[in-house]
């Protein structure tokens, strides 16, 4: 895979508006900056003197490290801001806040909010760099830049790979921006979960639909499990999560039907039990910490495209 494309954006606020050729940059900058990671020393001077602030209004482990991480392998300055030690606790808008940390001269911001489009209204009144780190149930575009990379290293080329969204496709951030990025780059894309999950008419986002898992994991070369949003769901979806866990979670035995080279993968933060049974998440074809280690490659390469922009 190369690519001629240039890089012209300001910000990164999902894949939906990225081009095929777009994406194909990212991943090939994420695979030159992949080394970097495995050396004594690890650093690069490319952005040195610029200042990454990351700013989260919902939990975070490996989004929050990981553009951390990346940023200072790429030499810059950074602060991390949560939602319950900020002044919006106390009544500040979102916009304000944000305003006023670029008024301490920052480059970019890495955005997560529970709100979808949340990026957009920072990327609007803001100056500097916004990227999103997953708005609401819209966009997560690195978690799926980083999946990308992962099926592009496994397999070595994503087009015409079959990759099945197993779970709760209704909130999910993640099913969204890996359907519009997978497709895109000509992946087949699966979306299979419970009914009551299921977002009516995503047909149209090129996708088809299955209820039914074996058949899922018989005809997949790659399967993403999604965590079950239990904090996004406001009415009862599912009877219970033991029905869940018996219809749609992914155990050794329901695995054991698949292809060789079936592989397994989750965005994280697993619930061990429900979507991926122990055995699997922990087993061979599991590569749920390459993913994590490849999210730092793809957040360097992101910050590096973006914050290298001239773009306004
Ligand atoms: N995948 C993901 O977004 O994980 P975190 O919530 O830990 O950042």
């Amino acid at each position: 895979m190369t690519t001629t494309a240039t890089w012209t954006r300001k910000h990164l606020l999902g894949l939906q508006e990225l081009s095929r050729e777009e994406i194909e940059l990212v991943l090939e900058t994420a695979k030159s900056f992949k080394e970097v990671s495995s050396r004594d020393v690890k650093k690069v001077p490319a952005l040195r003197g610029k200042t990454v602030v990351t700013l989260f209004f919902e939990p975070s482990t490996r989004t929050r490290v990981s553009f951390e991480l990346a940023a200072k392998r790429l030499s810059a300055d950074t602060l991390n801001i949560t939602a319950s030690v900020s002044s919006t606790t106390k009544g500040e808008t979102l916009l304000d806040t944000a305003k006023n940390i670029e008024a301490m001269s920052v480059d970019a911001m890495v955005v997560r909010h529970g709100t979808s489009g949340a990026p957009m209204i920072l990327a609007e009144g803001l100056n500097c760099s916004v990227i999103n780190a997953g708005d609401g149930c819209r966009e997560h575009p690195t978690q799926a830049l980083l999946d990308m990379f992962t099926l592009q290293e496994k397999f070595g080329r994503i087009e015409g790979l079959k990759v099945a969204i197993v779970g709760d496709i209704l909130h999910s951030r993640v099913a969204r921006s890996n359907i519009w990025g997978l497709t895109k780059l000509g992946a087949k894309v699966t979306v299979c979960g419970p009914a009551t999950l299921m977002p009516r008419g995503i047909e149209s986002m090129g996708v088809q639909v299955s209820y039914d898992i074996k058949d899922v994991i018989r005809n997949s070369d790659a399967i993403i499990a999604l965590r079950l949003q239990k904090e996004r769901q406001e009415a009862k979806f599912l009877p219970s999560m033991r029905e869940y866990a018996q219809l749609f979670g992914i155990n050794a035995v329901k695995l054991s039907e698949g292809k060789d080279g079936l592989i397994v993968m989750h965005p994280g933060p697993t619930n061990r039990g429900l979507e991926l049974s122990a055995e699997v998440a922990d087993g061979k074809q599991s590569v749920i910490l390459d993913q994590v280690t490849n999210g730092v490659a793809v957040r360097m390469a992101v910050l590096y495209l973006v914050l290298g922009t001239k773009e306004s």
